[in-house]
């Protein structure tokens, strides 16, 4: 693995791997690495979760973050993203965190430049660290992905969590399901779309997305729409839902919008612990690009253990 831009690069064993050394990290608390690193976190949009556990991930490992404020930054002087990479992989990162509001973006840098990009989120592109950790709290609960049935609820068309996630999910064997506001469906995924109510009915996994109001055009009253109550997990439907079934929410949480605030730290509720795993997801991705966790087949990662 040269990079980590896009869920489409990644082949079934290669997620599973990620996952598993993820896991083994959670359990283990993972080593330092050996030698200096350096990262370049370039996070031009907004983010805690997502930024906050990379330099966590980072300091466990002991690689170093070189943190980017792109607002006091030579970009305000107009100089392009890719002249900003190519001055951090100048002057010694080892590779390149990038959080960014157009698409695509991440992987055409990685065409670029000779050392690793990680996609932090690009524009509604994808967010595949976000879709690795959501993977290994889905790991942690069934030990196995074959067969399940995940429900992917919201706002489909601006997220890149459904995307890689989608893609992720269905190339380990899940059924995915999609559910939400008509305008908010999105034919480039081939997944079918079900009722709120079937989803609940049907869902091992409920992965409820947040509503990018900063990517949508028109403004919606969320009142005007009682979203919650034609779309969302209200107390009613958590209810229905199978016994064995997790909810899954990458977070922020608009309370009381795509879910009901007092179901935000529920039973079935994984939210806090995706978070949890956010750092130990991020550290497997780390270790396996400065190929010092990386290049285990499953014998090696067995013997590993
Ligand atoms: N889930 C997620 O990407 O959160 P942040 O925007 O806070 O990083």
């Amino acid at each position: 693995m040269e990079h980590f831009v896009t869920m489409k690069d990644q082949t079934a064993t290669e997620i599973l791997q990620l996952v598993k050394r993820a896991n083994h990290i959670s359990q283990t608390g993972g080593n330092p690495l050996k030698g200096q690193f350096f990262a370049a976190n370039l996070f031009f949009e907004p983010s805690t979760r997502t930024k906050m556990s990379f330099v966590v991930a980072e300091r466990k490992l002991g690689i170093e973050p070189l943190d980017f404020m792109a607002d006091v930054s030579s970009i305000t002087k107009g100089e392009s993203i890719y002249d900003t990479a190519k001055t951090f992989e100048a002057i010694g990162a080892n590779f390149i965190v990038l959080r960014h509001q157009e698409e695509n973006i991440a992987k055409q840098l990685a065409e670029s430049l000779s050392i690793p990009v990680i996609n932090a989120g690009d524009g509604t592109g994808e967010h595949p660290t976000q879709c690795l950790l959501d993977l290994v709290t889905i790991y942690q609960e069934y030990k196995q992905f074959n067969g399940l049935k995940v429900v992917i609820a919201g706002d489909i068309k601006h997220s890149r969590v459904a995307r890689s996630n989608a893609i992720a999910l269905s190339t380990l064997g899940c059924e995915v399901y999609l559910t939400g506001k008509e305008e908010w469906h999105d034919d480039s995924l081939a997944f079918p779309y079900v009722s709120i109510d079937e989803a609940i009915e049907i869902a091992d996994v409920l992965m409820l997305l947040r509503i990018q109001h900063e990517r949508h055009q028109d403004q919606f009253s969320l009142q005007q729409e009682s979203y919650l109550e034609k779309y969302g997990l209200t107390k009613e439907r958590e209810a229905s839902m199978k016994k064995h079934a997790i909810i899954l929410h990458p977070a922020p949480v608009n309370r009381g919008v795509e879910i009901d605030s007092s179901l935000v730290e529920c039973e079935r509720s994984r939210i806090f612990k995706q978070m949890k795993n956010g750092v130990v997801a991020r550290m497997a991705v780390m270790e396996t690009l400065l190929n010092q966790g990386g290049n285990f087949n499953e014998e090696n990662f067995n013997k590993r253990q």
